[in-house]
C-alpha cells in the first residue's frame, strides 16, 4: 500500500507517457521503446541524426520565438499567423493591408522579403557536459563558480563557430549537463502567403486558449539561400533553399487514440520546483500579474473602442499583455483545482519516507527543503517588488519611454566633453518617434493613473523609489492629482512639447533632464537596478544551486525513471495521443472541431467571431474535395496530449509515420498549468488540422499551385 501510493506521488513530478519535452538526441536511449509501444513506426535516427538528412532538419527556430517546418524541396515553410504576424504587419500598409486582406503570391517573383526575419537549423547537439564542468574548483563560491562556466561556455562556443555556422551551449537540468547547438541561421526569408486576419486570428482574444477552436493559425514562407545553398542576406539573386528533409503531409487527420508527435522550440518551463515555489506562484505571483494587467487592459479596452487610430495604435500591444493575463490566469486556477501546492508537499513528504534509512540523502532532503523553505521566504517580498517595477511602473508606456532618453543625455553629455559620441544621430531617431505613432498621451495619462494608484496602495511607503516616495507625499497619496501634476509639467509624453523640446535639446539640456516625468523613470530604474534587482540575482542563483542538487537527488533516488529537462527554448520532441478532455464536472469536450462549428461562432454576431463572406460561400457550397473527413466534414483543430509551451507555436504535428497532420498554436486554457505540473487529463495542445490549412490555400485563396511542390499523402 506504502509502495504504492509512493509511485503515486513520484508520478507528481517525475515523468510518464504524454508528459515530457525530449532532447531529439537522446530519444533512442531514452524513449524509443515507449514511443514505439504508442504506436510510432519510424527509427529514432529518422527523428535525429547527424550523418543521415532526418527530421530535425525540417524543424527550424522561426523569427527567433516560434517554430516552423519544412514542407516541400524549395524551402516552403509552414508556421502560425501569430508566428509571421509582426513580418506581415510590416509588409502592410493601408493600401495593402495583408493582415486584414491577407496575401498569397501566385509565383515566386511574388513572394515578399521579410526584413529583420531569420529561420535557424540545428545541425548537431553535442554533449559538454565534462568540458564545462570538469575543471571547476571545488572551493569556489557560487558566484565564482557561475563565473568560471560562464568564462568555458563561452570559449567553447566560439571554438565551435567554423563554415559560417554559429553554436550557443545551455544548462539542462539546472546545470547538471551542458549542450551544445550548432546551428546555421538563413537570413532571407520571404513572406509567401497568409490568410486575412478574419480567419488566422479568428476568434482572437476571446478564444485565445481555449478549446474549442476554430482559428487557421498558419501562414508560409520560404527560406531563400545563395548559390551553393548557404546563408546569405537579402539579394534577387538568391534562390530557394534546397532542404535536406522535408515532411510529407497526410491527409488522412488523425482519430481519439492516434499517436502524435510534436517538434519544436519549447520556450520556458520549470517542472521540479519545490512546493514553497509553487506557493509563491498560485498564492502571489500570478494574481498580482493578472490583476496589474486586467487594469491596464481596462483602460486600453475603452480606449481602443473610441476611435481607429486609437485601436491599431494599441492592438498588438493589447494582444500581447491580453495573451499571459490569460495563460497566468488559467495556469493559476488550474494549478488551485489540481491541488499542486498540497500535492508538491505530499510528494516531497513520500521522498522523506523513501529515503528515512539512508541517513545521508535523509539529511540532503532535509537540508534542501529547509533550504527552499528559507530562500522563497526571502524571496517573495523581492518578487513583489520586482512585478510591481515591470508590470506596474513599466506598465506605464511614457515611462518606459521617458526613461530611453537616458541615453540621449549621456551621450550629449560626452559631446559636451569632447569625447567620441552618438548624440546627434540618437537625437534624428527621437525625432522621428513625435508624434508619437505608438503612444496616446491621453491613454497612457489614465494608465499612469490606474497604475500609481494600485502602486500606492499595495506597495507600501519606503519600498518604493524614494524620487516617487516624495511625489506620493506631496500629492498627499493621490495618484489622480500626481499624475495630473505629472503630464501637465512634462515635455517626454507630450506631443507638442516633445516638438519643442527636440529642437532645442541641446541647449536647454538641464531643464529638460529635471522634467518631472524623466526625473520619476530616472529614479525608478536607478531604484530597482540597485536596491531590488542585484538581490532577486543572488536569490536567483541561490535557488538554482538548490534546484541543481534537488533535481539530482530525484534523479539518484528514482533511478528507473526517465526526467526530462525543462524547456530551454531548445530543440525538443513531444509526443502523447489525440484525446478529449473533461474541463469541469459534466462537460467532456469533443477531440476535434469543424467548419461548421466556425460558422455556428460567426452566427453568434460577436467581432472576434467576424469572417469575409467569401468563407461562409465556400462552407455553403460545402466543397471539401480531398480535405474532407470520411463524414464528409472539414476538420479545423484537434487536440492532444503532447507537452508543449509558448516556443512550440508553429511546431510540426506528426503522426506515427512522421508525416505532418498539423501545426501546433496553443493550449487549453485548463491545461496551462503544464508549465509549472503536466497533468495528462487536463492538458492537451491545440493543433490546426493539415487538411484545413491546405483546403484554405486551396479554396479559399486560390494558391492551390503550391500543393504541387508539396508531397501529399491520400
Ligand atoms: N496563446 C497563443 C500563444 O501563446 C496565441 C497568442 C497570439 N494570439 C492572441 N490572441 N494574442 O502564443
Ligand atoms: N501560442 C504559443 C506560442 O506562441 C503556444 C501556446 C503555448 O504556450 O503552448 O508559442
Amino acid at each position: 500500500m506504502k509502495k504504492l501510493l509512493l509511485v503515486l506521488l513520484a508520478s507528481v513530478t517525475i515523468a510518464k507517457a504524454d508528459e515530457g519535452m525530449w532532447l531529439p538526441q537522446l530519444i533512442s536511449a531514452l524513449n524509443y521503446a515507449d514511443m514505439k509501444k504508442n504506436g510510432f513506426k519510424l527509427s529514432a535516427e529518422q527523428i535525429y541524426s547527424i550523418n543521415k538528412s532526418s527530421m530535425k532538419d525540417a524543424v527550424v527556430q522561426f523569427g527567433g520565438g516560434c517554430t516552423a517546418e519544412i514542407i516541400s524541396n524549395e524551402g516552403l515553410i509552414l508556421t502560425n499567423h501569430h508566428c509571421g504576424f509582426s513580418s506581415i504587419a510590416a509588409l502592410s500598409s493601408v493600401a495593402n493591408d495583408y493582415l486584414k486582406n491577407g496575401y498569397w503570391a501566385m509565383n515566386k517573383g511574388e513572394e515578399l522579403r521579410c526584413e529583420n526575419l531569420s529561420v535557424m537549423f540545428i545541425q548537431r547537439i553535442e554533449d559538454v557536459t565534462a568540458k564545462v564542468l570538469g575543471g571547476l574548483n571545488p572551493k569556489f563560491s557560487d558566484v565564482q563558480k557561475d563565473s568560471a562556466i560562464k568564462a568555458t561556455v563561452k570559449a567553447l562556443e566560439i571554438a565551435a563557430k567554423t563554415d559560417g555556422m554559429d553554436a550557443f551551449i545551455r544548462p539542462f537540468f539546472y546545470g547538471n549537463e551542458y549542450y551544445m547547438f550548432v546551428t546555421q541561421t538563413y537570413r532571407d526569408v520571404r513572406l509567401v502567403g497568409t490568410p486575412p486576419e478574419s480567419i488566422g486570428k479568428f476568434g482572437d482574444e476571446t478564444d485565445n486558449w481555449v478549446w474549442p477552436r476554430h482559428n487557421a493559425d498558419f501562414s508560409m514562407f520560404r527560406i531563400y539561400a545563395d548559390k551553393d545553398n548557404k546563408p546569405a542576406d537579402y539579394s534577387k539573386d538568391n534562390v530557394p533553399y534546397k532542404p535536406k528533409y522535408f515532411f510529407p503531409i497526410s491527409l488522412k487527420g488523425a482519430e481519439k487514440g492516434d499517436f502524435t508527435m510534436v517538434y519544436g522550440f519549447p520556450g520556458r518551463t520549470t517542472e521540479y520546483l519545490s512546493s514553497n515555489a509553487v506557493d509563491l506562484l498560485v498564492n502571489q505571483q500570478d494574481p498580482i500579474r493578472v490583476r496589474l494587467r486586467e487594469k491596464r487592459l481596462a483602460v486600453l479596452e475603452t480606449d481602443m473602442k473610441k476611435n481607429d487610430t486609437l485601436r491599431l495604435m494599441y492592438t498588438s500591444r493589447y494582444a500581447g499583455i491580453a495573451n499571459y493575463y490569460k495563460k497566468w490566469d488559467g495556469e493559476m486556477k488550474g494549478l488551485k483545482k489540481f491541488d499542486a501546492v498540497n500535492k508538491k508537499k505530499a510528494f516531497e513528504q513520500g521522498l522523506l519516507d523513501l529515503v528515512k534509512t539512508d541517513a545521508v540523502k535523509l539529511a540532503k532532503c532535509n537540508g534542501l527543503f529547509s533550504a527552499f523553505q528559507k530562500t522563497y521566504t526571502e524571496y517573495a517580498p523581492l518578487s513583489k517588488q520586482y512585478d510591481y517595477y515591470t508590470e506596474c511602473l513599466l506598465g506605464i508606456d511614457g515611462l518606459r519611454y521617458s526613461n530611453t532618453y537616458a541615453n540621449v543625455f549621456a551621450e550629449l553629455k560626452k559631446k559636451q566633453a569632447g569625447k567620441e559620441n552618438k548624440f546627434d544621430k540618437l537625437l534624428e531617431d527621437f525625432k522621428k518617434t513625435v508624434p508619437f505613432k505608438n503612444l496616446n498621451p491621453a491613454t497612457d495619462k489614465k494608465l499612469c493613473q490606474a497604475m500609481l494608484s494600485v502602486y500606492a496602495t499595495d506597495i507600501e511607503a519606503g519600498n518604493r523609489p524614494p524620487y516617487l516616495d516624495s511625489l506620493l507625499n506631496a500629492h498627499k497619496g493621490n495618484a489622480a492629482s500626481l499624475t495630473d501634476f505629472l503630464y501637465a509639467n512634462t515635455s517626454f509624453v507630450n506631443n507638442a512639447k516633445a516638438q519643442v523640446m527636440l529642437s532645442d535639446f541641446e541647449k536647454s539640456a538641464a531643464v529638460y533632464e529635471r522634467d518631472p516625468f524623466y526625473q520619476l523613470a530616472t529614479a525608478v530604474t536607478k531604484y530597482y537596478q540597485t536596491a531590488i534587482i542585484p538581490q532577486l540575482q543572488y536569490l536567483d542563483l541561490q535557488i538554482n544551486d538548490l534546484q541543481k542538487e534537488y533535481v539530482q537527488l530525484l534523479r539518484e533516488i528514482y533511478k528507473n525513471k526517465k526526467f526530462y529537462p525543462d524547456a530551454n527554448s531548445t530543440l525538443r520532441v513531444a509526443y502523447g495521443k489525440v484525446d478529449d478532455y473533461q474541463p469541469r464536472d459534466g462537460v467532456r469536450y469533443a477531440h476535434y472541431t469543424t467548419l461548421d462549428g466556425l460558422v455556428d461562432k460567426n452566427a453568434m454576431g460577436i467581432e472576434d467571431y467576424y469572417v469575409k463572406p467569401r468563407l461562409l460561400e465556400l462552407h455553403a457550397a460545402k466543397d471539401y474535395g480531398q480535405y474532407a473527413d470520411k463524414q464528409g466534414k472539414l476538420r479545423v483543430a484537434f487536440i492532444a496530449s503532447n507537452h508543449t509551451t509558448g516556443g512550440n507555436s508553429g511546431s510540426p504535428v506528426l503522426n506515427a509515420k512522421g508525416e505532418l497532420i498539423g501545426t501546433n498554436f496553443d493550449r487549453n486554457w485548463e491545461g496551462t498549468m503544464s508549465d509549472v505540473m503536466y497533468n495528462v487529463n487536463q492538458c492537451r495542445n491545440i493543433t490546426l488540422d493539415v487538411r484545413f490549412t491546405l483546403w484554405i490555400v486551396d479554396k479559399y485563396a486560390g494558391a492551390g499551385y503550391l500543393l504541387n511542390e508539396m508531397k501529399i499523402i491520400k
